[in-house]
């Protein structure tokens, strides 16, 4: 605990001169910076790689600080009731008197929030006089990260901090619903449709591009990096191989999502064993049908951008 303070005291000192940190979040970690700085938001887009017509998202403590930056609406209000803090993204109407810098949207009217869960991320937000414009801390198209040692991985020296919060618990990134127009999911994440629909009382649509069209946005995305075969039966000899559940057969090509067809240990343990099989250097990988029901879906998605390569 008292370790944790002096990290979050190490955190607030950069983040407040404008320099980059690296976050936990329960999703995956997020490479922040002060988004009412144009200098602090900039950093990011540089360290990411990312062009810089991708709007960030921007990490909030509560909803009196959000309401200086977004109209709220009763959708809104529900979904935060409902799964808040947590792994849900929201597109708002942002107010003209906002002080969001204009890197972090682009120049757009919108702006993507979230309340993050993790304890150590929620300490180091109440500290802060701004909220946290936070991508996912991997170079763009690349593998998210969900723990530190994946976070020097991308960036080795050039980030001067990141923030340990351990393993991200839920390992993939959050569900993003658009609410500035008829509600939309933008993004699948480990909050279902179905469940998002009962708190509207309205049957809402998944939207296949992933949020906005980014002009120039290469095809794939969350990418190891090797060619990736969906659906396989049988792997060849030289691939790995990852299943969704332990079988009594033993191969050192084969990587196990879960122990028993658990479908949220197994998104958890997604890009944890995606980066591991990158780490051994294989060079191509085949991968079990995942079945394609609940978090599943979001598996199947994720896995679906990465093949794209
Ligand atoms: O779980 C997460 O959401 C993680 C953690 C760190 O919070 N963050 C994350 O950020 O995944 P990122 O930047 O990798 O993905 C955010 C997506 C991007 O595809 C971006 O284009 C989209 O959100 N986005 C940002 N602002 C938007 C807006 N105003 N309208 C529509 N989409 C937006
Ligand atoms: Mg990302």
């Amino acid at each position: 605990m008292k370790k944790d303070l002096s990290n979050i005291k190490k955190a607030k000192y950069l983040l407040d001169n404008n320099q980059c940190v690296a976050i936990p979040t329960e999703t995956v970690y997020g490479l922040a910076a002060n988004a009412y700085s144009s200098k602090a938001t900039l950093k990011v887009f540089k360290l990411k790689k990312r062009p810089k017509t991708n709007p960030l998202i921007v990490h909030y403590y509560k909803i009196k600080d959000l309401e200086k930056d977004c109209e709220i609406n009763n959708d809104f209000k529900r979904l935060y009731n409902e799964f808040c803090p947590g792994p849900i993204t929201f597109i708002l109407k942002l107010k003209r008197e906002s002080k969001i810098s204009k890197n972090v949207t682009n120049g757009k009217k919108t702006l993507a929030v979230r309340f993050p869960k993790k304890s150590i991320t929620r300490r180091l937000l109440s500290y802060l006089k701004y909220p946290l414009a936070a991508p996912s801390a991997n170079i763009y198209t690349q593998l998210s990260a969900v723990s530190k040692k994946d976070v020097k991985e991308e960036f080795g020296k050039k980030i001067k901090f990141i923030l340990d919060g351990g393993y991200s618990e839920i390992g993939l990134e959050s569900t993003i619903v658009n609410l500035v127009s008829k509600p939309q999911v933008l993004r699948l994440g480990s909050i279902d449709i179905k469940r998002i629909s009962k708190v509207l009382k309205r049957k809402l649509n998944y939207s296949k591009n992933e949020s906005i069209k980014v002009p120039g946005q290469l095809k794939f995305h969350y990418s190891p990096g090797i060619p990736i075969r969906l659906n396989v039966k049988k792997p060849y000899l030289d691939e790995a191989f990852i299943l969704i559940r332990k079988r009594k057969v033993f191969d050192k090509n084969y990587f196990y999502l879960s122990k028993n067809k658990n479908l949220k240990e197994a998104g958890k343990n997604l890009y944890k064993t995606l980066r591991k099989i990158k780490r051994l250097k294989f060079q191509r990988l085949a991968i079990e049908k995942i079945p394609n029901i609940g978090i599943g879906q979001t598996i199947n998605d994720r896995l679906k951008r990465a093949s794209r390569g």
